[in-house]
């Protein structure tokens, strides 16, 4: 599928982005796990959260769906084994969270997923939970896997890498352990594990990069409430800071400070972002973000424990990059190049074809600002982020921008186009 954008003269309006990614997710697996029934209201109706569901009911979990609301009938940490390969899709949380919750499960499962998803890493989870006790088949790193679960020991765990999806798995498995599992990154990742694993029950204690868990609670179902997707509304961030004039309300944006660097790094960079109408849904904070464009951004650095705090922000905050003044450097970054594509080298490569000047380090790039966009053809190497931050560059771009692959958005915001041609005014 081809989109074709075209700069419009502002942006205007409100808009209430989709569901967050990472909470529905875990939602739905721990509603899977939990004694009792959870509801998921706004869940993200998207392809990767759709595996994760696919996933679950083959593990005998019953879900239904009414409208923008889901019913989880929880198996009190007793899935049923399946009888054919579960399908992760693309979906790196589906597989890396399952494998955790598998490892606990006294029976053999296999997982597979689409080609981009069979060429990630999965030695990063794959390592702890062997060392808890499950048995990994296959060649230890990629998809197809079978694990054979049961019998786990806790574990005391240093990541090598910040990854929620390594610290949820070993959390995850270490709901199976007695006794204490402990995961201790290099950089705070994303929370959005322990925030829920605490409101369903479990006794959970947080330091800095340090999270311990007590194996063995009795997690109890309830009613969850997702906030609009961060990584979702930093696209219309970045959209409405770049056209001029522009002024955007996205409301009920999920801000958890693990998640929020973007919001902080466009401030830096001088956009006008303001947070209205601060509240929380269960343990996650949500707040209205006011954008107002036109303002002149200037170059930052970005790296270190930053990183994580916007990882799938990266691409479009580059984008943001080409219209500052002096350079941006992305440091640090080394992760971007096994997510859905090798970020680094697919947005180099996608935007230089736009004009932009680019230059690909081994974990980061360095941006060179004030850029003028020319439309061109461009692809989104199959990767939604890349094609949505692909569409924010067009809308700084003379002429039209014709991308390729846009079918890829479909795997997190299927509503993007909608929501950006309500915006749109040419
Ligand atoms: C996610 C964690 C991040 C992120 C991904 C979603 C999660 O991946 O990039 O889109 O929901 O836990 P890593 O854990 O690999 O950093």
């Amino acid at each position: 599928m081809q989109i074709i954008i075209t700069a419009p003269q502002k942006l205007q309006g409100a808009i209430k982005v989709s569901g967050d990614k990472s909470i529905t997710h875990r939602a739905l697996l721990l509603g899977a796990l939990a004694e009792g029934i959870t509801t998921v209201e706004d869940f993200l109706e998207a392809d990767d959260c759709r595996s994760t569901m696919g996933c679950l009911r083959s593990l005998g979990v019953t879900i239904e769906e009414s409208g923008k609301k889901i019913q989880i009938r929880g198996r009190n940490m007793m899935l049923r084994e399946a009888e054919a390969p579960l399908y992760a899709g693309n979906s790196g949380t589906t597989a890396r969270l399952l494998l955790g919750i598998l490892a606990g499960q006294p029976f053999k499962t296999t997982i597979i997923g689409d080609q981009s998803l069979s060429n990630r890493p999965m030695k990063r989870v794959v390592e702890p939970l062997m060392q808890m006790g499950a048995e990994i088949a296959g060649d230890g790193d990629h998809l197809p896997l079978s694990i054979s679960g049961g019998n786990l020991h806790p574990l005391t765990y240093n990541t090598p890498q910040a990854s929620a999806q390594v610290k949820s798995a070993v959390l995850l498995a270490g709901l199976f352990a007695e006794g204490k599992t402990t995961v201790i990154e290099p950089a705070a990742s994303r929370d959005h594990t322990e925030l829920m694993l605490k409101s369903f029950g479990a006794e959970i204690e947080t330091d800095d990069c340090q999270v311990t868990l007590k194996g063995r609670p009795l997690l109890k179902g309830l009613p969850v409430r997702v906030p609009g997707d961060l990584s979702a509304a930093a696209f219309f961030m970045v959209a409405a800071t770049l056209v001029p004039g522009s002024e955007v309300l996205l409301k009920s944006v999920g801000v958890n400070p693990t998640r929020s660097g973007a919001i902080e790094v466009l401030q830096q960079m001088g956009a006008d972002l303001e947070l209205r109408n601060q509240q929380k849904y269960g343990l996650e904070p949500v707040a209205d973000i006011m954008v107002r464009g036109g303002a002149q951004l200037s170059g930052v650095t970005i790296a270190g424990a930053m990183i994580p705090r916007l990882i799938d922000e990266l691409p479009v905050l580059a984008v943001a990059a080409l219209s500052a003044k002096g350079q941006t450097v992305i440091r640090d970054a080394r992760e971007l190049r096994v997510k859905e594509s090798d970020r680094i080298a697919a947005l180099s490569g996608e935007l230089r074809k736009l004009g932009a000047q680019i230059t690909e380090t081994e974990d980061g790039m360095t941006i060179k600002g004030q850029a003028r966009l020319k439309g061109a053809r461009v692809d989104s190497c199959g990767d939604h982020r890349i094609a949505m931050s692909l569409a924010v560059a067009g809308l700084t771009a003379s002429g039209d921008t014709n991308i390729n692959g846009a079918e890829a958005i479909a795997i997190s915001y299927p509503q993007f186009m909608t929501d950006l041609r309500s915006l749109s005014i040419f």
